[in-house]
């Protein structure tokens, strides 16, 4: 299993992530953060949003690794889009996180038809303001998270600089083979939010006894699981040795069989968010 998986404009992006909502701001996004570097993340997953980004900022300057040796990535809220407004929102990450650049930025969700009739104008001039700092050097790639192949086509068409990622929610029982497929087929990679189902499904009968016969955890074998189909995951904790349960997926490897049957397994732990219905 690849450690690194490389983008469509060549950049490198560790394959497994540190994820950060619900993640309390101040002294647990200091320690979590530490802690997640200690044990070997790279690649830690932030939000504006998610309001701890002051935090996890801290964590990031406290855990004695380099930057550079860092792959660090935040999404554009929703009350921020358009071209100005993107720019804007785009320094107050920058400045909560004491960074001077991202590795990684992506618009949070699509600006959909059901609460505006321009939406495509609006991704696109969101997407341009990000374009613009690509092109300054402050952001190195561009992504997108919640985005069906329907909001994807008509940025597609009017982006400069293609998507390199969508973040999509991701878990055993919950996989979108179809906005998958589009990615896959586009060059677009994969990234999975919540690959614990928000730790919903983690007594599910099925996966326990496929944790079992690897001497695994079931949380161990969803995130394997999304690696071994090529979608970075994305898990948050804030519990020490979770973190580290988390990380400790590149020592087994889940058989072709297994691999099929947690494929198809029945919907359980979807959010309901999806981006044509969600209120925010
Ligand atoms: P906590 O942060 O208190 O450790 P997801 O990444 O799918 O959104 O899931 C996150 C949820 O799952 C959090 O509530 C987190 O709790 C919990 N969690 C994270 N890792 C594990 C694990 N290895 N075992 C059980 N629960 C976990």
């Amino acid at each position: 299993m690849k450690t690194y998986f490389t983008l469509n404009n060549g950049i490198k992006i560790p394959s497994l992530g540190f994820g950060t909502w619900k993640t309390p701001d101040g002294e647990t996004a200091i320690e979590s953060i530490k802690k997640a570097v200690e044990i070997g993340y790279k690649h830690i997953d932030a939000a504006a949003i998610y309001a701890n980004e002051e935090g996890v900022g801290a964590g990031i300057k406290a855990c004695g690794i380099e930057r550079k040796d860092l792959f660090i990535t935040s999404k554009l809220w929703n009350a921020e889009r358009g071209y100005e407004s993107t720019l804007k929102a785009f320094e107050k990450t920058l400045e909560d996180l004491q960074l001077d650049y991202l590795d990684l930025y992506l618009i949070h969700w699509p600006a959909a038809a059901h609460q505006f009739e321009n939406w495509q104008e609006i991704n696109a001039e969101t997407w341009r303001a990000m374009e613009k700092l690509h092109n300054e050097g402050k952001i190195k790639s561009l992504g997108v998270s919640n985005f069906m192949p329907h909001h994807l086509e008509p940025l597609m068409k009017t982006a400069k600089i293609q998507p390199s990622i969508n973040q999509i929610e991701y878990h055993p029982g919950f996989t979108q083979p179809d906005c998958v497929k589009f990615c896959t087929d586009n060059n677009i990679q994969v990234e999975g939010w919540s690959p614990l189902g928000r730790g919903e499904v983690l007594d599910n009968e099925m996966l326990k006894n496929i944790a079992e016969k690897y001497n695994k955890s079931v949380a161990q074998v969803c995130i394997r699981w999304a690696l071994q189909n090529n979608v970075i995951p994305l898990p948050k904790s804030v519990t020490p040795h979770r973190i580290e349960e988390n990380f400790n997926v590149f020592d087994f490897e889940i058989s072709e069989a297994d691999m099929i049957a947690i494929d198809a397994m029945e919907n359980i732990g979807a959010s309901g968010l999806t981006p044509d219905t969600v209120e925010f």
